[in-house]
C-alpha cells in the first residue's frame, strides 16, 4: 500500500538496496498473507533515524511478525536493546523464529499482550518509540508513551496519512481517521515536540521530544 503514484513507488523501490533473505523472504511471505508490515522502504527509515537518534533504547508498539523490528535491532546495534510487542501469541511465536534467523534475537525482548501496558510494564527511557499499534488507539499514544521518552528521543509512528483518508475537507471520518487525525494534530499543536510528517508509503511521522 502506497500513496506515492504506482510509478514513483515503483521507482523508489527500484533503487533499494536489497536486502537480505531474511527480510526478502518475510516481505514475500507479508505481501502473499495480507499481513500490513512496513515494508523496505520505510524500514530503512526507521533503521535511518535510529542511528541519526544514536538510539540504543527502542520500544516497539505493535510488532506483528517482527519485520520492523528487525530493521530496529539491526540499527541499534550489538550493545542496543528493542522491545517487541503484540497482542498475539501467534505472530510473537513466528517473530521468534524470524529475530533468530536474522541473528539479533538476543537484542530483542519479546513481550505479548496490550502495547500500552507493556510500555508501562517496562521501566526506564527511551530513545526512540515506534508507533504501529491499531490506529484508534493513537490519540493514547502519544498521551502515554510520550512522557517515555528522553529528551531529544523520537516517536516515529507509521500510517499517518492512512491511505490518503487524511484529506482536506475532512469527509465523515470513521474511528480510525478520526483518531490518526486527533493524533497528528496533538504531535503538531504540542510544544514539547518538533514533528514532521514524511508521505512515505502510508506516512510517517518523525516527532523529536525538544523539552
Ligand atoms: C501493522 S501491524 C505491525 C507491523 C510491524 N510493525 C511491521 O511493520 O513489521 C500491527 C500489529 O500490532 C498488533 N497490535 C495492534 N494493536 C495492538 C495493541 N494495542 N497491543 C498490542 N499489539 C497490538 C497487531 O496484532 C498487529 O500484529
Amino acid at each position: 500500500m502506497s500513496l506515492l503514484s504506482a510509478g514513483l513507488d515503483d521507482y523508489l523501490h527500484s533503487i533499494l538496496p536489497p536486502r537480505d533473505e531474511v527480510l526478502a523472504r518475510m516481505e514475500a511471505d507479508a505481501a502473499c498473507r495480507g499481513i500490513p508490515i512496513v515494508g523496505p522502504a520505510v524500514g530503512r527509515l526507521l533503521a535511518q533515524v535510529t542511528r541519526l537518534a544514536g538510539a540504543r533504547r527502542v520500544f516497539e508498539l505493535g510488532s506483528a511478525i517482527g519485520y520492523s523490528t528487525i530493521w530496529l535491532a539491526r540499527a541499534v546495534g550489538p550493545d542496543g536493546r528493542v522491545f517487541y510487542t503484540d497482542g498475539s501469541e501467534e505472530n510473537a511465536a513466528e517473530a521468534r523464529e524470524n529475530l533468530s534467523r536474522a541473528g539479533v534475537a538476543e537484542r530483542v525482548t519479546v513481550l505479548v499482550g496490550d502495547a500500552l501496558t507493556a510500555l508501562d510494564g517496562t521501566d526506564g527511557e527511551f530513545d526512540l518509540i515506534f508507533n504501529d499499534v491499531d490506529k484508534e488507539g493513537y490519540p493514547d499514544v502519544l498521551r502515554r508513551a510520550l512522557p517515555r521518552l528522553r529528551v531529544g528521543g523520537l516517536l516515529v509512528t507509521d500510517n499517518v496519512l492512512w491511505g490518503g483518508a487524511l484529506r482536506l475537507p475532512p469527509c465523515e471520518d470513521d474511528a480510525e481517521t478520526a483518531a490518526i487525525r486527533e493524533f497528528n494534530r496533538l504531535c503538531y499543536a504540542n510544544p514539547d515536540l518538533e514533528t514532521t510528517i514524511v508521505p512515505l508509503r502510508d506516512g510517517v511521522s518523525v516527532a523529536r521530544r525538544i523539552r
